[in-house]
Order: C-alpha cells, then sequence, then structure tokens
C-alpha cells in the first residue's frame, strides 16, 4: 500500500489514507514512548533523538498517564459521569473510557484529536462501546469542540462535565490564543464540572530541555514551556483543589506510585480545578 509515495510496512493496516508517513507526529511520538506499536521510523529517530537530550522525557510521558488515571479515578469519584478529553491521543492501554467506565459504569466520554491516526485508531477501538465517541479537532477550536460534542448526544453541558487537556495545551503556541480558548471551554461548563490540565515547563529544568523543544518544532508544533503562574492561569475562575499546581508525580500518588526527592524532573505540571 502506499501513502503519500511511501511504502507503508507490513502490518500497518490502521494507517489512514493521507498521512504523511515521512513527518513525525507529537501523537506518535507519544505512543513510542509509551511503548505503542502506532507509530513510524521517522517519529522513533525524533522520539530517540529527544531522549538522548532529555533522558527524563519516557518517564514523564509514562508519569502523565498514569497521573491521567488516577485524576479520571478522582473525578469519578467526584461524582462526575461526563468526560470532554480533548487532545486524547492513540489509544493505550488504561484509556480514560476504561479507567471511566470501570469507576462508574454509565459514564460518557468523547475524545478529541487533530491527529488522523489517534482518531482513526479511537474509532476502531470504540466500535461496539457504549457511551464513547470521538471527534477530530483542534483544542484552538473550542466552539466547534463544544458543538461537535453536543452532536454526538454523549455530553449534556448542563451537568457537570470534566474536561481533560492533559499534555495538549503545551503545542498551542501563546500566538494562538491558548487561554482564550480554554477560557470557552470553562465557559461552557456548569457548576460542579472540573478541568483537568497536565502542562510542559521550564520550571527546574536544564538547558538541555530547551534545546528538545527546539526538536519538538519538528513534529509540526513547537512545545511552549509555560510557568507555574501561566499554567494557573488556564483554571481562572476555578478552585484548584488538594495539592493544587504540582509537579506531575505530587498529584494525590497511590502507594505503589512513590514520589521520589526529584519530581521536578519530568519537566510538567498537573492540576485539577472545579466550578464552582
Ligand atoms: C502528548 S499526547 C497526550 C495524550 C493524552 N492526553 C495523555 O495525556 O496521555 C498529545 C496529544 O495532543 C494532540 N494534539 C496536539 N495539538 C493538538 C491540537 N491543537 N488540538 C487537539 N489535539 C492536539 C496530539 O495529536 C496528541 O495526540
Amino acid at each position: 500500500m502506499t501513502v503519500e509515495g511511501s511504502l507503508v510496512p507490513e502490518g500497518t493496516e490502521w494507517v489512514p489514507a493521507g498521512i504523511d508517513v515521512n513527518r513525525p507526529s507529537s501523537a506518535r511520538v507519544y505512543d513510542y514512548f509509551l511503548g505503542g506499536a502506532h507509530n513510524f521510523a521517522v517519529d522513533r529517530q525524533l522520539a530517540d533523538q529527544i531522549a538522548s537530550m532529555t533522558p527524563n522525557i519516557g518517564e514523564t510521558m509514562r508519569s502523565n498517564r498514569v497521573f491521567l488515571r488516577r485524576a479520571v479515578r478522582y473525578l469519578a469519584g467526584q461524582g462526575i459521569r461526563q468526560f470532554l478529553d480533548i487532545g486524547s491521543g492513540i489509544p493505550t492501554a488504561g484509556n480514560v473510557h476504561e479507567i471511566a467506565l470501570d469507576a462508574a459504569p454509565g459514564s460518557t466520554v468523547v475524545y478529541v484529536d487533530i491527529d488522523p491516526v489517534a482518531v482513526e485508531h479511537s474509532r476502531a477501538i470504540l466500535a461496539g462501546v457504549d457511551g464513547a465517541g470521538v471527534i477530530c479537532a483542534d483544542v484552538r477550536d473550542a466552539d466547534r469542540i463544544l458543538a461537535e460534542t453536543g452532536k454526538l448526544g454523549l455530553i449534556d453541558f448542563e451537568r457537570p462535565v470534566a474536561v481533560l487537556l492533559a499534555g495538549v495545551l503545551h503545542f498551542v503556541p501563546d500566538g494562538d490564543g491558548p487561554g482564550a480558548a480554554v477560557a470557552a471551554l470553562r465557559a461552557a461548563l456548569a457548576p460542579g464540572s472540573y478541568l483537568l490540565i497536565s502542562h510542559a515547563t521550564g520550571d527546574g529544568q536544564p538547558p538541555e530541555v530547551i534545546e528538545a523543544q527546539r526538536l519538538s518544532a519538528r513534529t509540526g508544533t513547537e512545545i511552549a514551556l509555560r510557568t507555574a503562574a501561566e499554567i494557573t492561569a488556564y483554571f481562572d475562575g476555578f478552585t484548584l483543589v488538594e495539592p493544587g499546581l504540582v509537579f506531575i508525580p505530587r498529584w494525590r500518588p497511590d502507594p505503589q506510585d512513590p514520589v521520589d526527592e526529584h519530581p521536578e524532573r519530568v519537566g510538567a505540571y498537573a492540576g485539577v480545578a472545579r466550578k464552582g
């Protein structure tokens, strides 16, 4: 099978038509770091290059994923039954709908991603799963996400919703108005809703991280490292639940996820906040 002039190797039938397999994508680089199979040589090359400069990157990605699972369980425990997961990525073990349905049967989940590989693969995984849907959209276009989510009929914005923005806002440069997009999402939510964010930061990071950030530009979008204050501003009007915005491993760790003495090494913050 030929995709944009490249030979797609055997066993990669999951590749949607029109994908440029010669250009790395952040979703597939992340998939590779998590040990997934939905990535190409070009993604693995870039991931290896980033890893050689920031040896903790694999740990960061895994730590983010573990945080997401912990937080979804926490949110289910707070009574949340509707999840809007934006920048959801290529499905991997312990997806949000699996965690949510396990913790709170009857929950509904809408996945949103800009990457066609992530969207197609999510669609395949969700075939036959009640209460879960997927949309291909850009987090910068909050109005469209809200409208398309409404059309799916899976989320009622009159009731509390958890909006998950895990590892996605740092792909939106300042010039593209990430603050306005998040504000539009916050405004659409009913009291009792939650906003979850994990986000890369330069706080406490060595200079190699900045260089790796430049490399990330080859995935199409440079990663915007933001400070704790900048990330906290995305929660404007909401109340951060304990322990606030912290380096990812510090967010309500389970006993089996011990926090070492350098949680800042993951180079990313996490927080969950409630409306009203
Ligand atoms: C690092 S992965 C995070 C996946 C998952 N949320 C997690 O935390 O495990 C980032 C995802 O964000 C997606 N993404 C990047 N820019 C985006 C945008 N502007 N709108 C929507 N999704 C985007 C990428 O395609 C990728 O799947």
